[in-house]
């Protein structure tokens, strides 16, 4: 990338750095309503060099879409950078909201993760930026608030009402570990996830179903648990346990508001479960907990499509011990626990059922828990 920057800069970098795109392997949905989730960092990274500018502009140059923009402090208001440059504008202007000086500078920026594929190329993005201006401009700002930073320009700037999960994930994350967050305290820990150990990996396949959380139905999910939450007098959904499910489900209007909430509440207890198991050191029995969170996507939240559920059902059929969807949901990825070495062949039973259902063509890897946003060189 230093090479790559000199190249189209004629200037030196002042350092590299990087952040992953994430896979959540459990708590989905639940971010928003100030519970518990379980990702891992992917060894998927946006990567960028940068240098300061003293004419206080930011010129970025994105290699994986051949364009440059260019923006200075008089374009930071939200709406007036947009497409893939919002997501570096956004950073500048919450840097710049909770009181910092960020320096002008030259970005050069690439990366693997796969877009549109609910593994957080945009939290990735997000953080990669802000962890090279942060050092660039000389702040300090904990990794905790710059995920909030992060956050707060998808929110405020971008216009997708997130939660915490991806950007916390795309800083927090430590290799070979997943990461327990509680979206409400933002207490946090690394609990050990040695899949290999076990005779295990993850396969992460993508739908190639594209997916987006700045309209729709995301948002609309995020009304109703909101709405529930009101009617049920709690602060968040976070706050109804499995103990008094019965009970806030007996108070809730209608059938569709029930299970909405029946998810939202069923899946912090599957994360707690998970962090047990995985703390435990037994990742083989947080199949069954996959398969449940699936199921809870699909026939209470409503947040799986036609090719998401074959290829779940499929991996299954194929040798997974436990698959799921990941991520927002309505297309993207799905996650499947399977024995080391087996990934290629349940990729492949997929491809094969979706050739027959006349879908695209699935693509697919392991993911490996890697480290969280940081400085490469
Ligand atoms: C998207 C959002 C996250 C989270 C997940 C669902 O990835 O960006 O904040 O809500 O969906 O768990």
């Amino acid at each position: 990338m230093s090479e790559t920057f000199r190249r189209m800069t004629g200037r030196e970098p002042e350092g590299v750095w990087a952040a992953p795109g994430r896979v959540n392997l459990i708590g989905e949905h639940t971010d928003y309503n100030d519970g518990f989730v379980l990702p891992f960092a992917l060894a998927q990274w946006v990567v960028l060099a940068a240098a300061p500018r003293e004419d206080g502009t930011w010129r970025v140059r994105s290699l994986n879409r051949r364009q440059t923009e260019t923006f200075g402090p008089a374009d930071l208001e939200p709406g007036r950078v947009d497409g893939w440059a919002a997501y570096v504008a956004g950073v500048v202007w919450a840097l710049t909201e909770a009181g910092h000086h960020v320096r002008g500078a030259d970005l050069v920026l690439g990366s693997d993760v796969p877009a549109g594929a609910g593994l957080s190329s945009s939290a990735a993005l997000e953080c990669a930026v802000l962890t090279a201006l942060v050092e660039l401009s000389g702040l300090d700002v904990a990794p905790l608030d710059r995920a909030r930073l992060a956050r707060r320009c998808e929110n405020e700037y971008v216009g997708a009402p997130t939660g915490l999960l991806d950007q916390a994930a795309s800083t927090l994350c430590e290799a070979d570990h997943a990461l327990f967050l509680d979206c409400r305290s933002a207490e946090n820990r690394q609990v050990p996830l040695d899949l290999g150990a076990a005779g295990l990996e993850l396969l992460v396949l993508d739908t190639r179903t594209p997916h987006s959380h700045v309209t729709g139905e995301y948002g609309d999910r995020r009304r109703a648990c909101e709405e529930a939450a009101r009617i049920l007098g709690v602060p968040a959904l976070r706050d109804i346990t499995l103990d008094h499910l019965d009970d806030a489900l007996a108070q809730l209007p209608d059938d569709v508001m029930r299970r909405r909430v029946r998810h939202v509440v069923t899946e912090d207890a599957r994360v707690l479960e998970a962090v047990a198991i995985a703390d435990d050191g037994r990742p083989a029995d947080l199949a069954p907990l996959l398969d449940a969170s699936h199921a809870s996507m699909r026939d209470d939240f409503e947040i799986t499509v036609p090719t998401v559920d074959l290829a779940v059902e499929t991996a299954r059929a194929a040798g997974a011990h436990g698959a799921r969807m990941t991520g927002g949901g309505f297309g993207g990825c799905i996650i499947a626990l399977v024995p080391e070495g087996g990934s290629d062949a349940v990729g492949q039973a997929v491809a094969a059922a979706f050739a027959d259902a006349g879908y695209g063509e699935p693509a697919w890897f392991v993911g490996r828990p890697s480290a969280g946003a940081r400085r490469v060189s």
